[in-house]
C-alpha cells in the first residue's frame, strides 16, 4: 500500500506558506499535520486558529490539527470553526479526555488522542470507541528536528494489534526520516508525520519520492 505522509507546515516557510502547500499537494498527500503550541503545555509557541482558517482558504487536503496547548476544550470550537478537519488532544493535558474526544465529534470533526513516548499507550484502551485517530509521538512534542525515540515502536506495534477492529487511524509524529521510515511502517501504522526531512530537503520532490519508498 501506499505509504501516506502527512507533511507537517511546522519545518514549512511561513512567509511563503501557499508555495509549501502547494508543492505537497503536487506531489499527491492528502492531509497536513498543523502543531499547534502554547508555550506551557510544550516549551514553543506556534500558531493558533486565525492561520489555520488562512491555511483551509489555500487547500482542500484534510487538515490534522495537534493540539500541544492546556485547557485545550476552551478552544475545540475555534478549531473546528477554523477548518480542521482531524482535531487531536494530547492524553496528559486533557483535564477529560472523553469529554473532549465527544465533543470534538459533536462539532463534526474526527477525533484524535496524542500520547508522549513516556505514556503508557495501555491509557489509551478505554477510548477506542470515541476515537478516529491516534497520534504517536516518537519525540517529546514541542520542536521539529528531533531524534526519533525507538523503543515507541513498541507502542506503534501494540496499537496496530489492538484496535485492528476499530476504524482508528494510528499516526507517528517525531523524527520520521529515511533512517526510520521503514521501521515505523513495517509496524502497520497508517500514516507518518514528517517535518524537517521532507521541507529541509534540498530537493523536496525527490526526498518524497525516497520517504514513501517509490
Ligand atoms: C513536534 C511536532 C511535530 C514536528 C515533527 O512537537 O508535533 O509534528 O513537526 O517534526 P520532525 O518531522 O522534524 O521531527
Ligand atoms: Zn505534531
Amino acid at each position: 500500500m501506499k505509504r501516506n505522509i502527512s507533511p507537517s507546515l511546522l519545518s514549512a516557510n511561513f512567509t511563503n506558506l501557499t508555495k509549501d502547500i502547494k508543492t505537497v499537494e503536487d506531489l499527491g498527500v492528502s492531509r497536513l499535520h498543523l502543531d499547534v503550541m502554547d508555550g506551557h503545555f510544550v516549551p514553543n509557541l506556534t500558531f493558533g486558529p486565525f492561520i489555520i482558517s488562512q491555511i483551509r482558504e489555500t487547500t482542500k487536503l484534510h487538515l490534522e490539527t495537534h493540539l500541544m496547548i492546556a485547557n485545550a476544550e476552551k478552544y475545540l470550537e475555534d478549531y473546528a470553526k477554523a477548518g480542521s478537519d482531524t482535531i487531536i488532544v494530547h492524553y496528559e493535558v486533557s483535564k477529560n479526555i472523553k469529554s473532549d474526544l465527544r465533543t470534538i465529534r459533536k462539532l463534526g470533526k474526527k477525533a484524535g488522542i496524542a500520547f508522549n513516548p513516556d505514556t503508557d499507550y495501555k491509557l489509551i484502551r478505554p477510548f477506542f470507541d470515541d476515537l478516529d485517530y491516534i497520534l504517536i509521538m516518537s519525540v517529546f512534542p514541542g520542536f521539529g528536528g528531533q531524534k526519533f525515540i525507538k523503543s515507541t515502536l513498541e507502542s506503534m506495534e501494540k496499537l496496530v494489534h489492538e484496535t485492528k477492529n476499530h476504524k482508528i487511524t494510528l499516526a507517528v509524529d517525531g523524527g520520521v526520516n529515511l533512517d526510520t521510515i521503514d521501521k515505523i511502517y513495517e509496524t502497520g501504522i497508517d500514516v507518518t508525520i514528517v517535518g524537517s526531512a521532507l521541507y529541509g530537503a534540498n530537493d523536496v520532490k525527490k526526498r518524497y519520492f525516497d520517504l514513501i519508498n517509490e
